[in-house]
């Protein structure tokens, strides 16, 4: 059976966290939401990710996103660590809440197990997965990285961003895009349809095949 991947429904699981006890529908509500695991507390690269994700808090806050943080171990082992990543950020603070999830039902449930990772007792352990979920609860990007490779978060940004215009114009975003950058417009839009839905107007790459797809924009 393939895990849960980009289009499921995110699973409404009971989530004990470092600001309490969620459910993981309520705690999406109307917002997109970065869920992202660790292998596990008191670990380098683990140490780094989150503390890279306190000081880009502000940019998620920004746009309308909302954060939660995933490890292994209990909230107290958590709320312990937090003070370790802090102390590494400068004084970032960690606002967004962290999920324990001690017996790994959670990890499971969301496909962030790493078949290569075993933690000190041999249980599994996380991979560093990201999940950007809708606020229709679906998954609209999922990231898997191994637990030796950490996170590049101006990606998470920089995607995040693509799926926002995506969710609001009919466009994609091109390799290497950043924001301000044009978008192109999607196949399903004729030309007609996008003179109109773009007031900015659209240029179109000319390309051998003649065929008239490829063609760039800019929208906000
Ligand atoms: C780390 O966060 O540094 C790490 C965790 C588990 C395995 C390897 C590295």
């Amino acid at each position: 059976m393939p895990g849960l991947t980009i289009g499921d429904t995110l699973p409404n699981l009971h989530v004990d966290t470092t600001h309490g006890k969620i459910n993981l529908h309520d705690y999406v509500a109307n917002s997109f939401t970065i869920i992202f695991s660790h292998p596990g507390d008191f670990t380098p690269v683990c140490t780094t990710e989150l503390a890279a994700m306190a000081a880009y808090a502000d940019k998620f806050a920004e746009r309308g996103v909302k954060l939660l943080g995933l490890s292994c171990d209990d909230v107290r082992s958590h709320k312990e660590w937090i003070k370790d990543i802090e102390a590494y950020s400068k004084g970032k603070k960690v606002t967004y809440p962290i999920a324990a999830d001690p017996n790994r039902e959670i990890i499971k449930q969301l496909n962030m197990v790493d078949p290569d990772e075993k933690d000190s007792s041999g249980q599994p352990a996380p991979s560093r997965a990201l999940h950007i979920v809708g606020p229709d609860k679906k998954i609209k990007l999922s990231f898997l990285y191994p637990a030796s490779t950490g996170r590049n978060m101006d990606e998470v940004v920089r995607a995040l961003d693509s799926l926002l215009k995506a969710a609001k114009h009919k466009i994609a975003t091109p390799a290497n895009w950043k924001e301000g950058e044009a978008v192109v417009i999607a196949p399903s839009v004729s030309d007609d349809e996008a003179t109109k839905m773009f007031p900015n107007g659209f240029e179109t790459a000319q390309l051998p095949s003649n065929k008239g797809y490829l063609r760039f924009t800019h929208v906000n």
